[in-house]
């Protein structure tokens, strides 16, 4: 009789993958098998023997529960299988394919919820440090009144580091004000990859995807932060992370300039971005002010105008004329955090309009692979510019 091999850690790959079925109930298994695969593969690139997909806070018990339920028998052979130790550094990476879109929701849920009190004048400055991070969004009024409740305000010194790269991840933090570097150690050498200037987030990523710090982040002036615990980070942020996958995934797919990014990188944009709405005629970009977001039109659309400091042949001084119109799965306001300029033009809403909108810090970090064709981009509109006014970018006035 002939014998039909099965090769090492196939049946580990395949109850890694059952498990998350059972878990998640996906509409789709081929679609969730996309997802699933693709996160384990790039887990792989970093860590070539980490291609058993066992999610970290599931028991070798609650596994055998799950399998046993779908199966209805279970197999020795095949729970020995399951009691092999998971060595921890792969237990790191593998939480990257699983808690991501899978924060186990019961589990949680049961967990005392945390609370700082807080007086009126400090309910004020926190609502107000957090009116515009993104990542607060898509919460739902009672999602975002936990999670206000549950910050704490960290005072930091001049020189502090309030993370360093390689520690696990315990807060999320706020700026309220204060400046701060971000410092990245790659093969020995430490070098600055951004600021954040009195405000912004920080601390997601390890939260996030169970990873370790990736950056160190010291404090350059005197400032106030509002922290959030990793507990309540996880069982809000990261649980809303998971609608907002179903809510954004398909059309962060069909946006043309992210098209040459792997899924899985693409699933990254989709975890830090948030939506904003803007209603018709409202002011979305303002020529001449310090940028610091990147949007893309998630529906209506989006009227760019531009303010010449002399008279041109189309207008006269400061007098705004149109250039450009955006429509939906186009974007807009990558030039400034592309040169590190002040906006080079204004941008409205033409009717209601609903835009996702990304951090500079995320822009750097996710979008570095689409930077030629955005640059391609950029030298378009110099030359459209040069048509119109007769003049290049360098000549408008940022002033304005
Ligand atoms: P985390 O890895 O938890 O801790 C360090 C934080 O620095 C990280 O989350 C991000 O919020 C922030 N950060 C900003 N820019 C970068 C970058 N280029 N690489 C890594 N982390 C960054
Ligand atoms: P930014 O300068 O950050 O903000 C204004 C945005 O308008 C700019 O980025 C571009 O995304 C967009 N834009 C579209 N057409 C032009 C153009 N011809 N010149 C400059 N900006 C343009």
């Amino acid at each position: 009789m002939s014998h039909i091999q099965i090769p090492p850690g196939l049946t580990e790959l395949l109850q890694g993958y059952t498990v998350e079925v059972l878990r998640h109930q996906p509409p789709d298994l081929v679609e969730f098998a996309v997802e699933y695969f693709t996160r384990l593969r790039e887990a792989r690139a970093e860590d070539p023997d980490a291609y058993i997909a066992i999610p970290e806070r599931l028991r070798a018990h609650e596994l055998d529960s799950v399998v046993v339920e779908e199966n209805g028998d279970s197999d020795d052979a095949e729970d020995e299988e399951l009691e092999v130790p998971v060595p921890s550094r792969f237990a790191r990476r593998v939480s990257v394919c699983a808690e991501t879109y899978n924060p186990d929701e019961e589990e949680e849920d049961n967990d005392p919820k945390v609370v700082y009190p807080k007086s009126d004048e400090q309910r004020c400055r926190l609502q107000e440090a957090c009116k515009d991070i993104l990542l607060f969004k898509n919460l739902d009024p009672e999602q975002l009144s936990q999670v206000l409740d549950a910050m704490f305000e960290r005072i930091v010194k001049i020189d502090e580091h309030v993370i360093d790269q390689g520690d696990d991840g315990d807060n999320f933090y706020v700026i309220e004000r204060g400046t701060y570097d971000i410092l990245v150690t790659k093969d020995n050498q430490t070098r600055s990859v951004g600021q954040y200037d009195n405000h912004g987030s920080f601390g997601e990523l390890a939260l996030m995807y169970n990873t370790p710090r990736a950056a160190t982040i010291v404090a350059t002036s005197e400032g106030s932060l509002w922290g959030l615990d990793r507990v309540t980070f996880r069982r809000i942020i990261v649980k809303n992370n998971a609608k907002k996958r179903k809510m954004f995934e398909a059309f962060i797919e069909s946006v043309p300039l992210l098209k040459s990014l792997e899924v899985s990188e693409r699933l990254k944009i989709v975890d830090v971005i948030g939506e904003k709405i803007y209603r018709d005629g409202e002011r979305i970009i303002a020529q001449g002010e310090k940028a610091d977001s990147f949007y893309i039109v998630e529906s209506g659309e989006v009227s760019i105008l531009i303010r010449s400091k002399t008279k041109t042949n189309r207008s006269d001084a400061n007098q705004e004329v149109e250039i450009a119109r955006c429509h939906k799965g186009q974007y807009f306001g990558e030039l400034a955090l592309v040169t590190n300029k002040p906006r080079a033009a204004s941008a409205y809403a033409v009717g209601d309009v609903k835009c996702l909108v990304m951090d500079v810090q995320a822009f750097e970090r996710l979008l570095g692979p689409c930077m030629d064709i955005m640059k391609r981009n950029i030298s378009h509109y110099e030359e459209q510019l040069v048509k119109m006014f007769g003049s290049s970018l360098d000549l408008i006035d940022p002033g304005q």
